[in-house]
């Protein structure tokens, strides 16, 4: 029994070391063998415990030097600079959405659940989709040079805004038409904390017989509800060339009027370039940033930090999905 206890505090430094550990209790005139030799001398009486304390020894021994010897082998697989095929495996982050997908997913979830179908259009456009289909007077200053991004040496441009997708649909379909168009837009600005080269919208368009503007304001009415619970909102005149009424629509947030959604009643100069008669057909369009309202939601104060991609900022968006 003092043997056992004695066992479980010894302590093995290497290979040879085990060695000498195995010969001195396991060899031929070992410990164990000379306790053995001695066994039949012990009177019946104590042959049972002692017996059992012996078995028990031997077994302990066994495990040490099974124990030392898995650990010697080891350190030798790494020390030949083997990997180590016990380790435990890297692990690999995952990544997870962008704050600005997210906002955009959340956004088109609401539009589809009234009938509202995803449509994308093309991000390098040329100057009807962009502008004249949408009734753009030439004169116009969103067609100048300081807003708009243009190819050199083509027709072509980066679109200003998804409004362009609203002629691709319309030249393709026919009423009743209900679609919702996310996408990336270009305009020539300066980068700051409020305003970026290149962000997102969201672009709605509904056209059918008899759409009126209650139709429209209570699809937006529906929008708000959805995505900010009850809000205070306004509708502002406004103007537009390829609506006619537009509007402005502004949210009460953090106790400041922000205008998030622009929006109207398709002009029926719009319907006319796409060959859809507006003596029958009538609709409404709408617009928003989604980078503006991201802002919001999120509590941010600087629109750059969508896309530096700093793994600071976007891990914090990791469980929302
Ligand atoms: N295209 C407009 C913009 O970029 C928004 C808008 C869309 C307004 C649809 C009215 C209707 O600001």
């Amino acid at each position: 029994k003092n043997l056992n206890k004695k066992l479980s505090k010894i302590n093995i430094n290497s290979a040879s070391e085990l060695e000498i550990f195995r010969i001195k209790y396991l060899g031929k005139k070992g410990i164990l063998n000379s306790f053995f030799k001695e066994f039949k001398y012990i009177n019946n009486y104590e042959k049972k415990n002692i017996g059992l304390s012996l078995n028990t020894f031997k077994k302990n021994i066994k495990n040490i030097i099974l124990y030392y010897k898995n650990f010697f082998l080891k350190k030798k697989y790494i020390n030949n600079n083997i990997e180590d095929l016990t380790k435990p495996g890297n692990k690999k982050d995952l990544g997870s959405r962008h704050p600005i997908s997210i906002i955009k997913h959340r956004i088109l979830n609401i539009f589809n659940k009234i009938g509202f179908k995803i449509c994308e259009g093309p991000e390098i456009e040329d100057d009807w989709y962009n502008f004249t289909a949408l009734n753009f007077p030439y004169h116009h200053p969103a067609r100048e040079m300081q807003d708009t991004f243009f190819i050199k040496k083509s027709n072509k441009l980066l679109r200003t805004h998804t409004s362009s997708v609203q002629i691709r649909y319309l030249e393709k379909n026919k009423p009743p038409i209900r679609i919702i168009s996310p996408g990336r837009v270009y305009r020539n600005e300066n980068i700051s904390s409020y305003s970026h080269c290149m962000f997102h919208q969201i672009e709605g368009l509904y056209l059918d017989k008899k759409v009126s503007f209650k139709d429209l304001k209570n699809t937006i009415n529906f929008f708000i509800k959805n995505f900010f619970g009850k809000s205070l909102t306004r509708l502002r005149p406004s103007y537009f060339p390829f609506t006619e009424p537009s509007a402005e629509l502004d949210i009460l947030w953090n106790n400041k009027w922000l205008e998030i959604i622009g929006c109207g009643m398709v002009d029926p100069i719009v319907l006319k370039n796409v060959n859809i008669d507006p003596d029958i057909y009538s609709g409404f369009a709408f617009g928003m940033g989604i980078e503006r309202i991201s802002l919001m939601i999120y509590n941010l104060n600087d629109i750059r930090f969508f896309f530096e991609n700093d793994l600071r900022f976007l891990e914090q968006f990791k469980k929302e999905f």
